[in-house]
C-alpha cells in the first residue's frame, strides 16, 4: 500500500505543463467529475494532526495543495498513505516538530500552515510559520488567526523567519468574537477549540458547506460542537480525540467553474459530483442570466440555452452568499450576455486583475477599484471591495495571457476556449493547485490544444 502509489496524489506530469496554447470557439461538451473540494480536503488533512490514531480521508484530489499539505504533515512526521485513487491515511502517531527550513520548504504556495497552528499547539507545544503564499489577491492578512490563538493562551513570538508560537500549559476555551465571518479564521478557531480545556464560544464565525464539513470530520474524532442560529459556534473542549473515516464534499468552486465554462462556450457539461443544496445561490444566478441546469441525484448538467444569455448584478458575500471564488468564470460568460452586468466584489480587495486579460481578448470590462455604490445593494458596503462593469456580447479572439491566480487562472483557460484564434496560456501550474486532472478534462470536453515541451 505504501511505496509507489504514494506518489500518485502528486500531479501527473501532463498537468505540470505550464505553457498551453488553445485553439478555441468550439464549445465543450461532456462530462467531468468533481471530487473532494479543495478548502476542506487540505483542512481535514491537518485535523487528523488532532487525534492519537489514524484517519482515513475520501474524495481526494490530485491537486498541489493536497500535495504540500502532505508534504507538510510528512515534515511533522505524520505517515501519509495512499490507500487506493482519492483515499488517503493519515497517521499522526509520532508526529513531532518540523525543523523550519522543512515547513518552509513546503510552504510556499499555500496558507494552510496557519491551521497547523491550534492541532501543533496541543500535540507539541509549540508551531512555526514561515510567511504564507495563496493566492495573490490582496493583503490576505492573519491577525484574525493570531487574535483568537493568543485568546486560547498561546505565545506569539515574529521573527524574520516567520512566527513562532508556543503553549506553555494547555491551551484553555475562549470567547471569540470575529471582525468578519472568516472561513480560516473559524477553522482556527475550531481545530484549536476542540482540544482546549473548557468552553470556546465563537460569534460571526463563518457558516461555509466546507466548515460544516470539517465540524463533522471534529464530531466524528470525539469533539462536541454546538451550531447555535446566528453564526455562533460553542465548542466543548475533550481531552483527546480519535481519528476518523470521511469522505470529503465535493468541490463546489470547481462544480460552478464548470457550470460557467458551459456557458461561456455555448456548451453542454454534465458535471458529476456537483451537489445542488451547496450551490444554490449560484444556481439562482446561472438561472436568472438564462442557462439551462438539470439537477439528478449524481450532479448537474449545465447548458447553454441557445440565442442570447442575460446580464445580473452579482455582490459576492460569505456563505449563503455568491462565493467569491465564482466570480470570475461567471465574468467569462458575462462577456457573452446581452447588456451591462455588474459584479461587487466585497469579500477581497483585489480579485479583478485577471479582467486584463479577457479585455486583452476582446471583453468590454471596466474594473472600479473604489467599488460601486448603489441603493439596491444586498450586501452591506466594505471599505476593501471593488466592482467590474462587463458590457455584452463582445466576441472574443485569441491572446497571449498570463494566469494570476488559482480561479482568475481557470477563467482565463475558458476565455481562451471560448475565443475565435489562437491563445497561449502561461504560468498554467497555478491552476493545479486547485483543479484536478484540468488539461484531462478539458480534452475530455472536445477543446483544442497543444502543451508546449
Ligand atoms: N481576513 C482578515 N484577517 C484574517 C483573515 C481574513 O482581514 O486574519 C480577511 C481577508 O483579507 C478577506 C476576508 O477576511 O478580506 C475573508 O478571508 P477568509 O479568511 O474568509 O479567507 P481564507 O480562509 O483565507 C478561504 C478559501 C478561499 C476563499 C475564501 C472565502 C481556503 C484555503 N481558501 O480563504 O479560497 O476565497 O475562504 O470563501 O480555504 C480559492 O479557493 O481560490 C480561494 C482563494
Amino acid at each position: 500500500m505504501v511505496g509507489d502509489q504514494t506518489t500518485s496524489i502528486m500531479l501527473p506530469s501532463a498537468e505540470e505543463a505550464d505553457e498551453v496554447t488553445f485553439e478555441g470557439g468550439k464549445p465543450l461538451v461532456g462530462e467531468v467529475e468533481v471530487r473532494g473540494a479543495k478548502n476542506l480536503v487540505t483542512k481535514a488533512m491537518v485535523a487528523a494532526l488532532l487525534g492519537d490514531s489514524p484517519s482515513v480521508l475520501r474524495g481526494v484530489p490530485a491537486i498541489r495543495d493536497v500535495a504540500v499539505v502532505k508534504g507538510l504533515l510528512e515534515a511533522h512526521a505524520v505517515t501519509v498513505t495512499e490507500l487506493a485513487d482519492g483515499e488517503l491515511e493519515l497517521d499522526p502517531r509520532g508526529a513531532k516538530s518540523a525543523h523550519f527550513a522543512e515547513i518552509d520548504a513546503h510552504a510556499g504556495s499555500s496558507r494552510i500552515p496557519i491551521l497547523f497552528c491550534g492541532p501543533l499547539l496541543h500535540q507539541l507545544g509549540e508551531a512555526f510559520i514561515p510567511d504564507l503564499g495563496g493566492c495573490r489577491i490582496g493583503d490576505r492578512p492573519i491577525n484574525f488567526h493570531l487574535d483568537a490563538l493568543r485568546a486560547f493562551g498561546a505565545e506569539i513570538d515574529k521573527s524574520y523567519e516567520g512566527i513562532r508560537l508556543r503553549a506553555p500549559r494547555r491551551l484553555v476555551g475562549a470567547r471569540v468574537d470575529l471582525p468578519y465571518p472568516s472561513v480560516g479564521a473559524t477553522e482556527q478557531v475550531l481545530l484549536t477549540a476542540v482540544r482546549a480545556q473548557g468552553v470556546t464560544e465563537l460569534t460571526n464565525a463563518a457558516i461555509e458547506p466546507e466548515i460544516m464539513d470539517l465540524i463533522q470530520i471534529l464530531q466524528k474524532m470525539g469533539a462536541i460542537i454546538l451550531v447555535e442560529p446566528n453564526r455562533t459556534i460553542v465548542i466543548e473542549g475533550v481531552d483527546s480525540l480519535a481519528g476518523y473515516r470521511h469522505k470529503a464534499i465535493p468541490d463546489r468552486s470547481e462544480a460552478a467553474s464548470w457550470a460557467a465554462a458551459a456557458l461561456a462556450t455555448r456548451g453542454d457539461i454534465y458535471v458529476r459530483g456537483a451537489h445542488q443544496a451547496d450551490l444554490m445561490t449560484f444556481l439562482n444566478v446561472y438561472r436568472k442570466v438564462g442557462g439551462l441546469f438539470d439537477v439528478d441525484d449524481e450532479g448537474i448538467r449545465f447548458s447553454h440555452p441557445g440565442g442570447e444569455i442575460k446580464p445580473v448584478v452579482i455582490e459576492t458575500d460569505v456563505h449563503p452568499g455568491f462565493m467569491t471564488d465564482w466570480q470570475q468564470p461567471m465574468v467569462v460568460a458575462l462577456t457573452q450576455a446581452t447588456g451591462r452586468s455588474i459584479v461587487h466584489e466585497t469579500v477581497y480587495e483585489n480579485r479583478f486583475g485577471f479582467t486584463d486579460a479577457l479585455t486583452k481578448m476582446g471583453a468590454d470590462i471596466e474594473v472600479y477599484k473604489e467599488g460601486i455604490a448603489s441603493i439596491t445593494r444586498r450586501v452591506p458596503r466594505r471599505p476593501l471591495e471593488q466592482a467590474a462593469v462587463i458590457t455584452g456580447p463582445t466576441p472574443l479572439h485569441g491572446a497571449d495571457v498570463r494566469v494570476p491566480d488559482l480561479r482568475g487562472g481557470f477563467s482565463h483557460v475558458i476565455a481562451a476556449v471560448t475565443a475565435s484564434g489562437p491563445s497561449t496560456v502561461s504560468n498554467l501550474g497555478i491552476i493545479s493547485r486547485g483543479y484536478e486532472h484540468l488539461l484531462a478534462k478539458l480534452s475530455g470536453l472536445g477543446a483544442t490544444f497543444e502543451q508546449k515541451a
